[in-house]
């Protein structure tokens, strides 16, 4: 049966360089796939993902934003691609808003889980790969990139490591909650050894 992955972790983690090796590897075992990315992944999602990136507002505002383009997402793009038989990977999915949202902003989880109830019912990923890191480590390579790209920091980049720290430890505290489908990955590690960690995953998936 199509598998449903998602990736995660705070911002500067270094999960989108990985996933792109990820889905590769998979694509080389013959599996029909598809990447995706949360906020966006469809023409209205992508955007609510300018306006969620730059537009100050209230968390609450936040959360509610985020789930209604995953509402849009789950209906045109990821339900359609898994009935067809198409694995789907997500660069984040529900589990960023429980730690941005909730963790960051403050937005308690019982809100959020009534949204997670109401857009997804029962649906949700097989597999979570959650990279994470110390938040200082994750900062100097988001500093390392503006540095090297030009590529201004979003709204979210911007925040202070004490939101990235709640960020953190609101990621590992749901993940604590159904281990069976996390992956905890050390992202401080070299490339290469991350790599073999992926590569023991794909091996099991
Ligand atoms: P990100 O995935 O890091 O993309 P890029 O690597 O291109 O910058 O950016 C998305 C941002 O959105 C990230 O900072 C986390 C945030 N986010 C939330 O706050 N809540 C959510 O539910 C999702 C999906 C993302």
């Amino acid at each position: 049966m199509a598998k449903f992955i998602t990736f995660e972790g705070v911002d500067g983690a270094g999960k989108s360089t990985h996933l792109n090796w990820f889905a590769n590897t998979l694509r080389g075992r013959g599996i029909d796939l598809l990447v995706t990315r949360e906020p966006g992944g469809t023409p209205l999602g992508e955007k609510l993902r300018e306006i969620l990136l730059h537009e100050p507002m209230h968390g609450e505002t936040e959360a509610l934003l985020m789930f209604a383009a995953r509402r849009e997402h789950i209906e045109q793009v990821i339900k359609p691609a898994l009935q067809r038989g198409t694995w789907v990977i997500s660069d984040r999915f529900t589990d960023a808003s429980f730690a941005y949202q909730g963790g960051g902003r403050g937005v308690p989880v019982e809100k959020l889980e009534q949204l997670e109830r109401w857009v997804q019912g029962s649906l949700q990923p097989d597999l979570t790969l959650l990279f994470d890191i110390p938040v200082e480590v994750a900062r100097e390579r988001l500093n390392k990139n503006v540095a090297q790209t030009n590529i201004a920091l979003d709204k979210f980049e911007q925040e202070k490591s004490e939101f990235f720290d709640r960020v953190r430890n609101a990621y590992l505290a749901r993940a604590q909650k159904s281990p069976a489908r996390y992956a905890i990955i050390q992202a401080e590690k070299i490339p290469a050894e991350v790599k073999e960690k992926l590569q023991e995953i794909i091996l099991s998936v």
